[in-house]
């Protein structure tokens, strides 16, 4: 058996990758320039959680809310994300990655469907490291879409209606199966969630900082978990219980 987890490093790390539009605006680039620039920063990522033994990391890499962008951005996005799968994902492999990508996935183009489909297969047996890549996700859609399905499971009659907790609605939500997220860093200087994870991030801990994304390297990736590591996660409990208990 694995020793039990160091409980001052997380197993599951969430990032707002924000920061990218006004990382190329300083540099008087159009906003795409700062996407483009944001790829290094995920490169970055990966290869920390490798090295820290992390077990999950999820990107937010596309909001369902970010249709909302003009035409030009959000196309320049699809174009980024194709190339990006058909860059990234044999270096993920032969590096244990299990890419996993979380969303509303039926919207996009079938060429990105494809690669999408193709990356979880060709990943699918890896274990050193789950990548989950959020696109047209939102944390709503994500309950939504678990409501949905428990009503289902309740209409075949697999579960009467009366049995619905929170034990059994969240086998439904996406990353059920991995551990629940520790740590969720924001990037770029905003303090709010902006309909990412929602259900999943009940007793995350938060680190918010004011570097732009695709500024972000493993010094900072590192300050996130020295802070993470300072933190006293009370779940409820009373201060004293966990000061007795450690
Ligand atoms: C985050 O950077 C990337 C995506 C939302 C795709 P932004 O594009 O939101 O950058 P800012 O917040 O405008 O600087
Ligand atoms: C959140 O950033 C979405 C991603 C990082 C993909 P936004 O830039 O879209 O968030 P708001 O609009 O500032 O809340
Ligand atoms: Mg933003």
């Amino acid at each position: 058996m694995s020793p039990p987890a160091d409980p001052r490093t997380p197993r599951h790390v969430a990032i707002v990758m924000d920061g990218n539009g006004r990382w190329a605006r300083r540099r008087g680039q159009p906003r795409s320039f700062g996407h483009r620039a944001g790829q290094k920063a995920v490169r970055e990522a990966v290869e920390f959680c490798l090295r820290r033994k992390i077990e999950s990391l999820t990107l937010f890499a596309f909001s369902s809310e970010n249709w909302k962008r003009p035409d030009e951005e959000v196309g320049a996005l699809m174009e980024l994300f194709l190339r990006a799968l058909d860059k990234e994902v044999e270096e993920l492999h032969s590096n244990e990655v299990r890419v996993h990508f979380v969303g509303g996935l039926s919207v996009f183009n079938e060429a990105l469907r494809t690669r999408m489909h193709a990356a979880m297969e060709k990943t699918g047996g890896n274990r050193a490291l789950d990548l989950n890549v959020c696109v047209n996700y939102g944390g709503r859609w994500d309950i939504a879409q678990a409501a949905r399905k428990v009503a289902q499971a309740v209409q075949r009659g697999e579960l009467p209606a009366e049995s619905i907790d929170e034990t059994s609605l969240a086998p439904f939500l996406c990353l059920a199966e991995q551990p629940a997220v520790d740590l969720l860093i924001r990037t770029g200087g905003e303090h709010r969630i902006s309909n990412f994870l929602l259900w999943q991030i009940a007793y995350a801990e938060l680190y918010f900082t004011d570097v732009l994304w695709p500024d972000v390297d493993q010094d900072e990736l590192a300050r996130a978990l020295d802070n993470f590591a300072q933190r006293e996660r009370r779940f409820g409990n009373a201060g004293a219980q966990i000061a007795r208990a450690s």
